[in-house]
């Protein structure tokens, strides 16, 4: 064996040993994170649901999550008004989407916006940036002091049930600027005392993403292949958007609760047709 095959098999046994470590990590966190749901009948959810005629609105819905969210929500009927919040007019070809209501708001003077938030019962945010692309203070305005706002007004209009899709390892004592500003708005959320509130922490998203972000493509492919032995760092967009959805039918008795990956997969498995 040559020199380089050598260093090549100690690479290889090197990152082996690592994923495997990883992987025990992963597994004691997935075990202790509370993931178990009561049997449900959500076509029967879902009827008694729509009888309450209720409102809801979506902060970014032409995100990744947020598209498919929105999607879920038009084809179950579930709202007598589905209102989108964002900072441009989005253009739906579907029939599905007709009755769309769409508030096109300025983040930076939000306050000026509030009869846009008024009269929703459930408020949906899946807005968010990076920091490679807004910057640091720029990601802190978006993450953090947008939806904040958006979440006070949306509590001064009347909504009881508001849904942050946040995101795995949110600490607001971390000291990653990403984990820290997801951790500290779940908090000043939490402040504001909505009669429930929903916090979602997925891992990387799984998702074909039109924008270029090499970093969670890297990550993407790198959890896709370790998927069977890293099951609780990756979960596809589909199943965070179907757990929202399966969350706001089961009206669940919690004043706030945190979904984390696991939570949120097992949720959006239930009621799944076979
Ligand atoms: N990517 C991941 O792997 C991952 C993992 C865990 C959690 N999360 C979190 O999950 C949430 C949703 O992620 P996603 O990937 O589905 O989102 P996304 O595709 O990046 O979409 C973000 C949404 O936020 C809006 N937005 C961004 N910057 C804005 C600004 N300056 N002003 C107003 N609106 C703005 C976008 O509107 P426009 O269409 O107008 O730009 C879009 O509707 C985010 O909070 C993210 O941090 C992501």
């Amino acid at each position: 064996m040559n020199l380089f095959d050598s260093s090549c098999s100690r690479v290889f046994g090197l990152l082996t040993v690592f994923i495997a470590l990883l992987a025990v990590v992963f597994h004691y966190m997935e075990n202790s994170e509370s993931a178990e749901y009561p049997r449900m009948d959500l076509a029967a959810l879902a009827e008694n649901f729509k009888q309450k005629n209720k409102t809801c609105f979506i902060l970014g819905a032409s995100g990744e999550t947020g598209k498919v969210l929105l999607k879920e929500i038009v084809q179950r009927k579930i709202f007598s008004k589905v209102t989108l919040i964002g900072r441009r007019k989005l253009n739906f070809e579907d029939q599905i989407y007709e009755n769309l209501v769409q508030e096109v708001v300025d983040f930076e003077k939000l306050e000026e916006y509030a009869a846009a938030f008024q009269g929703h019962d459930v408020g949906y945010c899946c807005l968010g940036t990076t920091k490679a692309k807004a910057g640091t203070e720029g990601f802190i305005r978006v993450d953090h002091d947008y939806v904040l706002k958006s979440a006070e007004l949306a509590k001064a209009g009347g909504c009881t049930h508001f849904h942050l899709e946040s995101s795995r390892g949110a600490n607001k004592a971390s000291s990653f600027l990403y984990l820290k500003t997801k951790g500290q708005v779940e908090a000043d959320i939490e402040e504001l005392g909505f009669e429930r509130y929903s916090i979602y922490r997925p891992g990387v998203l799984l998702v074909n993403r039109e924008e270029s972000r090499p970093a969670e493509w890297l990550a993407q492919r790198f959890l896709s292949a370790v998927s069977s032995m890293l099951p609780a760092m990756s979960i596809p967009i589909t199943s965070v958007a179907r757990a929202m959805v399966v969350n706001t039918l089961w009206e669940g008795e919690k004043k706030t609760e945190v979904l984390e990956n696991k939570a949120i997969f097992n949720l959006s498995k239930i009621g799944e047709k076979q």
